[in-house]
């Protein structure tokens, strides 16, 4: 008798199952039942593969339980025959046992327990925590050229949601979009120093942060280096010139000759040597190779301007270098501070693989602290003629007369020989004897400083200066070493002086 009418219930049960997920689950009327709950509201934080247990006691006997998890009916203690999910037990105290978790466990889960006609439900919740994984897009190598905007994409996994951050070589980037666990940065090319490794961290708290990365490449047309712009021979001798080109990718490299490209053969020759690139290990794509044109015997007509051509897919460079007969530029030597109120004796040296004919010197006053009109005098030239020498240094000294006491001057030098005109000296300046107050104007602006040498020439003018104003102020005073440096300049200033 009791059998068909269980059967009709428990079909009848099965038919309305999916319903009543549904429809029952509107808890809010039964909340205030709580009380009545042994148990609390819990939410459970565990890992993959671990075993958890919902409880759901109440303090008095009840007729039957249930368990959803969100909206999907799990359990009835009604139906035992029903088989339970997979990995889910329903204990006969009403407690929910959850075995080997997965992440597709984390949800809510209500226990809607039923006893002497009284429904309640309480709430509780499980999380199953996973270490974060991390994926980049693009991945692998990335090989730009500067000027290139490109966006990276990095997608993290991982529960609670990992908090993801940017690095580029090591350094934490602010600036990027955020859409949840799918972050992208976009980047610009400014520089090669970009170059480097791209990399995203995802970060949760459980296990290790997950790094993605990419490995950046800025490509860049040749940059060109010359150790010798102006390089100084004479005919008959070897010459050599070189051009170190740093490119990625790698660079083709031609030769011209007063815009001829340059025939190799048994009169030029040119190699090459791949130097190690820069010490910094990302940057090893770049290529950085010196490129040497090798004149065996130089002829005269092998003088003169060539230039040096990098041709890479990105772009090109050329620069020039002088091959040339003509002296080196002259350089000022520390003043002796042999100098009156009226004279200043200036030494200077150059070198030329040819005789030095003569010099011109070039000198004005400048105004002082105590001179305030802003004009300058036009520049005096003087042609001094250049004494023989052995081999191809030469050092001359030239006293100048009639000079404004307690003034200051400017000086500069040039030589020439029978393949022509040096380059100017530097500029330097002296003041004559007296107190002199220097004046306050910028020695840089003023005068066309080649950059490679201003800081040593600063330093000579200045000893200069203050050797000046220390022999002024204290002739006796002089110390050690630089007293026996001058010593050997004044006798070659005597000998010089001998000679003419
Ligand atoms: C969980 O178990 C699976 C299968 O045995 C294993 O591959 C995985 O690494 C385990 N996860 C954790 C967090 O131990
Ligand atoms: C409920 O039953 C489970 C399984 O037997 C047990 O582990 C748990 O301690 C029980 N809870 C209470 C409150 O008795
Ligand atoms: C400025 O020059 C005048 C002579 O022209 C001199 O009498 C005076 O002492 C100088 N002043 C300074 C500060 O050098
Ligand atoms: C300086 O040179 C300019 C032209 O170079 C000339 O006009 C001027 O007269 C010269 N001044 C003096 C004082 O010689
Ligand atoms: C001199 O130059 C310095 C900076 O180089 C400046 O601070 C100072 O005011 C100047 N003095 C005069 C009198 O112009």
């Amino acid at each position: 008798m009791c059998v068909p009418i269980k059967m009709m219930t428990m079909m009848l049960m099965l038919l309305l199952l999916p319903l009543l997920g549904q429809c029952e689950l509107n808890f809010n009327n039964d909340l205030e039942n709580n009380q009545k709950f042994k148990s609390v509201p819990t939410t459970i934080k565990s890992y993959e593969n671990e075993t958890v247990l919902l409880p759901c006691y109440l303090d008095t006997p009840f007729h039957y339980v249930r368990w959803h998890r969100d909206d999907v009916q799990l359990v009835d203690s009604r139906h035992p025959e029903i088989p339970p999910p997979e990995r889910i037990v329903l204990w006969s105290n009403g407690s929910l046992q959850v075995s080997n978790l997965k992440s597709e466990d984390t949800g809510n889960y209500y226990c809607e327990i039923m006893s002497n006609s009284n429904h309640a439900v309480q709430a509780h919740a499980i999380e199953v925590q996973y270490e974060p994984s991390v994926a980049m897009e693009p991945s692998g190598v990335l090989e730009l050229p500067i000027g290139t905007t490109f966006e990276v994409v990095c997608l993290a996994n991982g529960v609670p949601q990992p908090a993801i951050s940017w690095r580029l070589n090591g350094n934490t980037l602010d600036q990027y979009s955020n859409t949840g666990n799918r972050q992208s940065h976009i980047f610009e090319i400014k520089s090669r120093a970009m170059s480097g490794l791209i990399e995203c961290l995802a970060a949760n708290g459980v296990g290790q942060p997950a790094v993605a990365g990419v490995q950046l490449r800025v490509l860049f047309a040749p940059e060109l280096t010359l150790p010798q712009p102006v390089v100084y021979t004479k005919v008959g001798d070897r010459a050599q010139l070189e051009c170190i080109v740093e490119a990625a990718p790698v660079a083709k490299l031609q030769w011209f000759h007063y815009g001829v490209p340059v025939q190799t053969g048994s009169h030029i020759s040119s190699h090459e040597t791949e130097l190690s690139s820069s010490s910094h290990a990302l940057d090893n794509y770049v290529s950085l190779v010196k490129h040497v044109l090798i004149i065996k015997k130089v002829r005269d007509a092998d003088m003169g301007q060539y230039e040096c051509r990098a041709t890479n897919s990105i772009g090109f460079k050329s620069t020039t270098v002088e091959l040339t007969g003509r002296p080196m530029p002259c350089v000022f030597k520390i003043n002796p501070g042999t100098q009156s109120s009226t004279s200043h004796v200036l030494v200077w040296q150059t070198e030329s693989l040819l005789p030095i004919m003569e010099f011109k010197l070039k000198f004005r006053q400048i105004p002082s602290a105590n001179i305030t009109r802003p004009i300058r005098t036009n520049w005096t030239e003087l042609t001094i003629p250049a004494q023989m020498t052995i081999g191809p240094i030469y050092i001359t000294s030239y006293t100048l007369h009639g000079l404004q006491p307690a003034s200051l001057y400017e000086v500069s030098v040039l030589a020439r020989n029978s393949f022509g005109w040096s380059d100017n000296s530097k500029t330097v300046r002296f003041a004559t004897g007296g107190e002199v107050e220097l004046p306050n104007y910028s020695t840089e602006s003023e005068l066309q400083y080649d950059a490679t040498e201003e800081s040593f020439e600063n330093e000579i003018t200045q000893r200069s200066q203050v050797f000046t104003a220390s022999m002024v102020h204290n002739a006796a005073t002089g110390s050690g070493c630089s007293e026996l440096l001058y010593l050997a300049i004044f006798i070659q200033i005597c000998l010089a002086m001998l000679y003419t």
